[in-house]
């Protein structure tokens, strides 16, 4: 990982840190806990999805007073390379940080697994979350044109732009 990289992550780190305070904390739910289906829909319109990336992931979740307010999910797709499958933060909860707590949280535990790279995907009309992505030292590296056309089955919109193609970034590790 480059020194400027680092720095950046460094920094968002540390205003993660800032940001969250001790009424919330991220932990990893058991396979018996039931995954925050509600949150996890927010990012993925289609449970059927979900159901299948979700039993093969680790789940993370950030929990306030007992109540999840915020979820990811990392996969290991192929050997030293985990995606960011889902992230998602409650709709009261959203715009204070958690979101990008949950992200380098992610990008954490992908390092601590001894992962050389970790990626996400998301639509062209994700305006924010590409930027909540290089936030966190995420660079762009691949257009999928056409993917959520194919995948699902009614149109979605974002910003009142159609969300059409996958925006694919990816963190290298090493
Ligand atoms: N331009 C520049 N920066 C922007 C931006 C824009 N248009 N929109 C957001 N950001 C930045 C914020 O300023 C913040 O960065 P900062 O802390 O350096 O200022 C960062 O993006 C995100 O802020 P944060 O408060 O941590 O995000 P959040 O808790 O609201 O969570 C999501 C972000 C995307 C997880 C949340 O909005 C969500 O759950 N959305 C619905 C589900 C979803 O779309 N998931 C992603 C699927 S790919």
């Amino acid at each position: 990982m480059d020194e400027t990289l680092l720095n950046q992550l460094k920094q968002s780190l540390h205003e993660a840190i800032e940001h969250a305070n001790s009424d919330w904390t991220i932990r990893q739910l058991p396979q018996d806990e039931k995954p925050p289906m509600d949150l996890l829909l927010l990012a993925d319109p289609s449970e059927q999805n979900i159901a299948q990336y979700i039993f093969e992931s680790e789940v993370y979740v950030a929990v306030e007073n007992q109540n999840v307010i915020g979820v990811y999910v990392l996969k290991e797709v192929t050997p030293g390379k985990v995606e960011l499958m889902n992230v998602a933060v409650a709709e009261t909860h959203q715009g204070k940080g958690i979101g990008k707590a949950l992200v380098l949280h992610a990008v954490g535990r992908a390092k601590l697994h001894g992962m050389r790279s970790i990626e996400i995907g998301t639509g062209n009309s994700s305006i924010q979350q590409l930027a909540l992505y290089q936030k966190c030292g995420f660079r762009l590296k691949e257009i999928v044109p056409d993917y959520f056309n194919t995948n699902y089955a009614e149109p979605i919109f974002g910003k009142g732009i159609q969300c059409r193609d996958m925006v694919r970034l990816q963190l290298n590790l090493d």
